[in-house]
């Protein structure tokens, strides 16, 4: 069910239920951090292991001091720049938080939202919010409510309209002096550094990978998903199948025998594409193709981005 009565939703909290989170980056289905039943529900309407943890989503940086024992200086300067906004920032947690929200880490991953009606919710209500995407398991990101009713029916979504960003956040992590990025987002890793200097990358793709919850497979479709900078030439090798192709700006003129070509940004802005990137995929998905080719982006800001959620569609 739909709906933009902020009313009932902060009804449906309070009573401990899941609720979609219209958020800038992708909707959540959010609980409150403070009801582990809440919390526990959570995993099992996602279908998603414990051992993946949760975001946790506030209005102000106060109640992100009455989460976490510290915050790290380089983290006050992160906020001042990007928040509200999408980069979550991992902290080490104080007791209030439960090991259930970050999967008995003693850090706790958190983010102000940029989002209105995200940020008006949160201001009303006496609780933080915890939010993973709201898709089962692996499935695509939603970023519009429609994405997330279709997945779960039967909870309410407060309609945001479509997402502003439409890729999740940015995640970074904090080691002594160092801020170390966990995993691409909507802020680039390049105006990150511009902020606070050279981050440590030990995002999945990188060889220090050690965020948990960094599922190698995620954001799939239905059907068989490649990525490649020549969908042509990938194209020129497959035969009798419904084939769908997600171009980067724009579709060739030899990519005619194909069932549907989708273009993500004719003007070849990257913020623009991203916006529009699982969305595309989510129309690609509800066409019973057999075989979904996209366009690998440009490896540069939010391309990387874009990328890595891509590599992880095509997982096996
Ligand atoms: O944009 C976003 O971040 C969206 C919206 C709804 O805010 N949320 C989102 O949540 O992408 P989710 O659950 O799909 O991804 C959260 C990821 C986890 O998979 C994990 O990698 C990391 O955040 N994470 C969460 N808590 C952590 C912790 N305590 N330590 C390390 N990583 C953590
Ligand atoms: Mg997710």
């Amino acid at each position: 069910m739909i709906t933009k009565d902020l009313s009932i939703i902060r009804e449906k909290l309070k009573q401990g239920e899941l609720i979609g989170l219209p958020t800038e980056t992708v909707y959540g289905l959010a609980a409150n951090v403070f009801n582990s039943k809440a919390v526990a529900s959570i995993f099992t309407t996602k279908n998603r292991p414990t051992t993946n943890p949760l975001i946790v989503h506030v209005a102000s940086i106060n109640q992100v001091r009455a989460l976490v024992k510290r915050f790290p200086e380089k983290a006050s300067l992160l906020a001042k720049h990007f928040w509200p906004g999408p980069l979550t920032m991992i902290l080490p947690k104080n007791q209030v938080v439960s090991g259930l929200v970050t999967a008995d880490n003693d850090h706790v991953a958190i983010r102000i939202p940029n989002h209105p009606t995200a940020l008006s919710l949160l201001n009303q209500l006496d609780f933080p919010l915890v939010a993973p995407s709201a898709n089962p398991f692996n499935r695509i990101s939603p970023t519009t409510a429609e994405h997330v009713d279709a997945y779960f029916p039967s909870i309410y979504t407060l309609d945001g309209g479509p997402c502003s960003s439409g890729v999740e956040s940015t995640i970074v992590g904090f080691e002594d002096d160092e801020v170390i990025l966990l995993r691409h987002g909507a802020i680039s890793m390049e105006i990150l550094e511009s902020q606070v200097g050279r981050l440590l990358n030990r995002t999945a793709a990188s060889e220090h990978a050690s965020l948990p919850g960094q599922h190698k497979k995620h954001y799939s479709p239905n059907c068989q998903l490649i990525v490649t900078y020549e969908p042509l030439f990938m194209l020129s090798a497959i035969k009798h199948k419904k084939v769908g192709i997600l171009w980067y700006q724009s579709v060739p003129i030899e990519s005619i025998y194909v069932e549907v070509n989708l273009v993500l940004a004719p003007s070849g802005d990257l913020a623009e594409a991203a916006q529009n990137l699982f969305s595309a995929l989510h129309t690609l998905d509800k066409m019973g193709l057999d075989l979904i080719i996209v366009e690998r982006l440009p490896a540069q800001g939010l391309g990387n981005t874009m990328n890595d959620r891509l590599d992880r569609a095509a997982t096996q």
